[in-house]
């Protein structure tokens, strides 16, 4: 079969043929076609969006993705790669064009190996990253990244988007975990840096660049990941606080006494509590103020976390910093308090169509980040509800805006961009960014072309060098889709 010269659709004569040399790649079931195309490929998590595609090829190996990528550019059909499509900004889905396939990586689930000499494992993409924890945890070991969906999201995804979460301030991001990748490329061919070696100096490794390329340059297929000996000790507190000033004085004072043991450090403002409890009746404020902080202290020796967290806690109330702490009693208490940090977002979900954000600035100017888009929704978008949370101690907030209950859901999808943007002016004012850990997406290349265009342009460099056809993930993280 031929290059057509339109995309393909169901209608051409071609598609079955095509089709059918998908099948003879991964088996006839491993394909999928209109009605048996479920939700979870074409909705992401918040269902903000809704994609479209001609199949969804789920390959198991290596060869089968690179088998898959040959033909697609031979005929010049565009594939989306998706891991468990957790993502939050459109990155693993076609809004309209029919001329595209979703290859997922959920068949490529196979935890080659765990090496606790060399303090890595060997995973294939499609490794759910929760399994991948308790697997390690058998042996002792740990993963470094956790995040509100790990019941769902990939290794490969996780990598593609450089996913960050809940404890990027003691272990970076995805990309500190990546010791090497084996990527299947736009023309088929397969490279590796899977020596598994933990130094290796002989020039840099251009596979990194698939690290937060959100599958527009490469299909990650398999990782050598970085591991940890497991956190065997932990100690968690509930703290409540005035402001996020408070909230910077605690955390600048925690981090210099706790350093080494500090995990986590978690700000919701007081706005998010009932969103909490809208997920489960359960997740209730453990205490009353206007800002709660959610704090972890982990080790992998018995370093009488309870106690130094208790302590510092202790001095953190003396110094008139804070007006409440609960320090959980046993490890289900603990995971209660997480379960409120992140019934909260399932909350949101619950409750309709609201804005997202995922925005940093330097530690300092936090506060004033808040405050400003606090004012600026208040002023400006009156009735919409402000919800101030996030990974605080890395400088990363979501600030998220509820539409009043009285507008229609039509209306505050209509008044939501202008929201967006607003956000977005007042973080690139602050020197922040946009997107701290989500990514780019479908959502945000506007903005990252307006605010970064250099990055924006070299990227497009890179991608036609790599990809001169556009197969891969075209209209994603760049707004090139074509050469031609
Ligand atoms: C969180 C997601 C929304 O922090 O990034 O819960
Ligand atoms: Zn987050």
């Amino acid at each position: 079969m031929s290059k057509p010269c339109m995309p393909i659709t169901p209608a051409d004569t071609h598609y079955e043929t095509f089709l059918n040399e998908l099948r003879q790649i991964v088996g006839g079931d491993a394909v999928l076609t209109q009605s048996d195309i479920s939700e979870t490929y074409t909705h992401d998590w918040a269902r903000d969006e809704i994609g479209r595609c001609l199949a969804v090829v789920k390959p198991s190996t290596t060869q089968e993705v690179s088998e898959i990528c040959i033909l697609c550019n031979r005929i010049g059909v565009t594939i989306i790669p998706q891991g468990g499509h957790t993502g939050l900004v459109g990155g693993a889905q076609q809004k309209s064009e029919l001329g595209c396939i979703v290859l997922t990586t959920q068949r490529m689930s196979c935890i080659e190996d765990i090496d606790p000499d060399n303090m890595t494992c060997t995973v294939q993409a499609g490794v759910v990253l929760e399994r991948l924890q308790t697997e390690l945890e058998i042996k002792d070991l740990y993963f470094g990244v956790s995040i509100g969906s790990q019941g769902s999201a990939q290794i490969g995804g996780l990598i593609s988007t450089n996913a960050g979460g809940v404890r990027v301030l003691r272990y970076g991001m995805m990309d500190a975990q990546v010791l090497g990748l084996e990527v299947v490329m736009a023309d088929g061919s397969i490279q590796s840096s899977m020596t598994g070696l933990h130094k290796d100096n002989r020039g840099p490794d251009p596979l990194r660049l698939m690290i937060g390329a959100e599958g527009i340059l490469g299909v990650i297929t398999r990782a050598c990941l970085r591991i940890l000996p497991r956190e065997r000790y932990s100690a968690t507190a509930w703290v409540g606080c005035a402001s996020l000033e408070a909230a910077l004085d605690i955390l600048r004072y925690i981090r210099k006494e706790g350093y080494e043991v500090l995990a986590a450090f978690e700000v919701m403002s007081d706005s998010c509590m009932p969103f909490a409890a809208l997920a489960q009746e359960q997740y209730q404020a453990p205490l009353d103020a206007p800002v709660h902080i959610l704090i972890a202290f982990s080790s992998s020796m018995d370093l009488l976390l309870d106690y130094h967290l208790e302590t510092l806690l202790a001095e953190v109330m003396n110094k008139d910093l804070a007006s409440d702490v609960i320090i959980s009693q046993s490890e289900a208490h603990g995971k209660h308090f997480w379960a409120i940090r992140e019934g909260l977002v399932e909350g949101h979900a619950k409750r309709g169509y609201h804005v997202r954000s995922d925005v940093s600035v330097k530690l300092s100017i936090i506060p004033e980040a808040a405050s400003r888009l606090e004012t600026m929704l208040a002023k400006e978008f009156p009735g919409w509800i402000p919800q101030t949370y996030g990974h605080f101690g890395d400088g990363n907030l979501h600030f998220n805006a509820l539409p009043p209950d009285t507008l229609s859901e039509a209306e505050a999808r209509r008044i939501g961009p202008s929201i967006e943007t607003r956000i977005f002016e007042i973080i690139n004012d602050l020197y922040g960014s946009f997107s701290a850990e989500h990514g780019i997406g479908r959502k945000k290349i506007e903005w990252f072309q307006y605010s970064l265009p250099e990055r924006h342009e070299t990227l497009a460099k890179i991608k036609s060098v790599l990809d001169s056809n556009y197969t891969l993930n075209p209209g994603c993280l760049i707004n090139k889709t074509d050469t031609k």
